[in-house]
């Protein structure tokens, strides 16, 4: 895939492309799995329509409206969330060429962990979820957590997940905020990138 950053202020003057505007939202965790691994941070995707995981977010047509209303009617009708990201939660855009043109951009925002829990408890009556829609197919299939831990068979946790398979460049979207909002430790993150290879590459 021919992906490279863009800034979003350039992206917008760029004739026959597509946007698309997704967010990682998430929340700092005391909770420990097994009472024994620390959460450290609730960090949510979503398992999409089509078997890959991504973040929730969609197309915004910049005809209609600007990206980040765009992108918070997308986050109402996949996870029912009604928080209002701003220009001050994009991280970073990019832009692909092929297969076909479009610009993604890419949200984070931190919320607090009952925020984040009646995110969670709301996304299944969100319009867009499982089969319960009147759109052609169903979009989202469910909210889940990234697993930030690595299990002492080396695997188990965040290296089996970065293993599965994932929509578009959102694997990079995930690895990039991960590092910089220092949600993980670098040394963890460079050990479970290591450990399995992606079948996407
Ligand atoms: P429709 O209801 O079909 O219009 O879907 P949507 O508006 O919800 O769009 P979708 O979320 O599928 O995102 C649009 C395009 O962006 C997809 O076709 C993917 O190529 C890409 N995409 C989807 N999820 C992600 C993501 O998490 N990160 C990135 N970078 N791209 C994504
Ligand atoms: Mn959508
Ligand atoms: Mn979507
Ligand atoms: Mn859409
Ligand atoms: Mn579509
Ligand atoms: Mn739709």
């Amino acid at each position: 895939m021919n992906c490279r950053p863009i800034s979003k202020h350039e992206s917008i003057t760029l004739q026959g492309f597509k946007h698309a505007c997704h967010a990682m939202l998430y929340a700092r965790s005391e909770e420990k799995l097994f009472r024994r691994i620390p959460v450290r941070y609730a960090v949510l995707m979503q398992m999409r329509f089509d078997g890959r995981i991504g973040f929730p977010g969609g197309f915004v047509d910049l005809q209609d409206c600007s990206l980040e209303d765009g992108l918070n009617r997308e986050l109402y009708e996949e996870v029912g969330c009604t928080l209002r990201l701003s220009d001050a939660d994009h991280m970073c855009s990019h832009v692909t060429d092929t297969p076909q043109k479009l610009v993604t951009h890419f949200y984070t925002k931190e919320l607090s962990l009952a925020e984040l829990h009646q995110v969670e408890a709301g996304a299944v009556s969100a319009k867009e979820h499982g089969l319960e829609v009147m759109h052609k197919y169903a979009i989202a299939m469910g909210l889940i957590r990234v697993p930030l831990f690595t299990l002492r068979d080396g695997v188990g946790g965040l290296p089996a997940f970065f293993a599965t398979n994932f929509i578009g460049n959102a694997r990079d979207e995930l690895v990039d905020a991960l590092r910089h909002l220092r949600l993980i430790n670098e040394e963890r993150l460079a050990s479970a990138l290591k450990s399995v290879t992606n079948r996407n590459e």
